[in-house]
């Protein structure tokens, strides 16, 4: 299945997206990276595994339905099914959720519906909260909401510093992501047949 992944970051999600790909671990294949900070690490990550861009500046389009418009004519372009979000820090608008309704997941550094939005894993630290953990969810028109996928929980000990906790949810995330993309692609092509 091909596969679109949404980044604004680091891309170390996408790296193990890719890897998983590259293993066999994940039946999919990464035919875009859609990027809205020209620059951003995870571009230099698709392109050392030959991964095309499509790079844009959200400010030199008018509005979000603008630039989401022609982020459609990318993934119709090359016959995306599934878009994959990972540490795309924007809320996606109607005209990509009209199209691919179902068909968007993301991934957040929290056991939503707890600590949603920016800086979840430094809420759950400020929080001082004994458990916290990640989400993989359908994506909707709010923030961090939508159908649960998958959670994995995360201790979080009185010793560990906000990094610790950062390490340990990332690490968690690298590994849970991938398989859990794989288990959405085995049910869309149960349901298709
Ligand atoms: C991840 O923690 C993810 O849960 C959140 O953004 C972060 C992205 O990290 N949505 P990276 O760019 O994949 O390294």
């Amino acid at each position: 299945m091909k596969i679109a992944v949404f980044a604004s970051g680091s891309g170390s999600n996408f790296q193990a997206i890719l890897d998983a790909c590259a293993s066999g671990s994940l039946d999919a294949s990464v035919s875009l990276l859609v990027c809205d900070k020209p620059g951003a690490f995870a571009e230099q990550r698709a392109a050392s595994a030959d991964i095309p861009v499509f790079s844009f500046s959200p400010k030199n389009f008018d509005g979000k339905a603008a630039f989401e418009e022609a982020i459609l004519k990318e993934l119709r372009a090359r016959g995306i099914e599934l878009l994959v979000l990972a540490g795309y820090m924007r809320l996606v608008g109607r005209t990509l959720l009209k199209e691919y309704e179902g068909r968007i997941i993301n991934i957040h550094p929290s056991l939503l519906p707890a600590f949603p939005g920016l800086d979840a894993i430094g809420q759950a630290f400020d929080a001082r909260v004994k458990i916290s953990g990640i989400t993989i969810h359908f994506v909707d028109e709010g923030m961090d909401t939508g159908p649960i996928i998958a959670q994995e929980p995360v201790r979080i000990e009185e010793t560990d510093t906000k990094e610790d906790v950062q390490r340990k949810i990332q690490k968690l995330e690298h590994a849970l992501y991938p398989k859990t993309i794989q288990t959405v692609i085995e049910e869309r092509q149960r349901s298709v047949r």
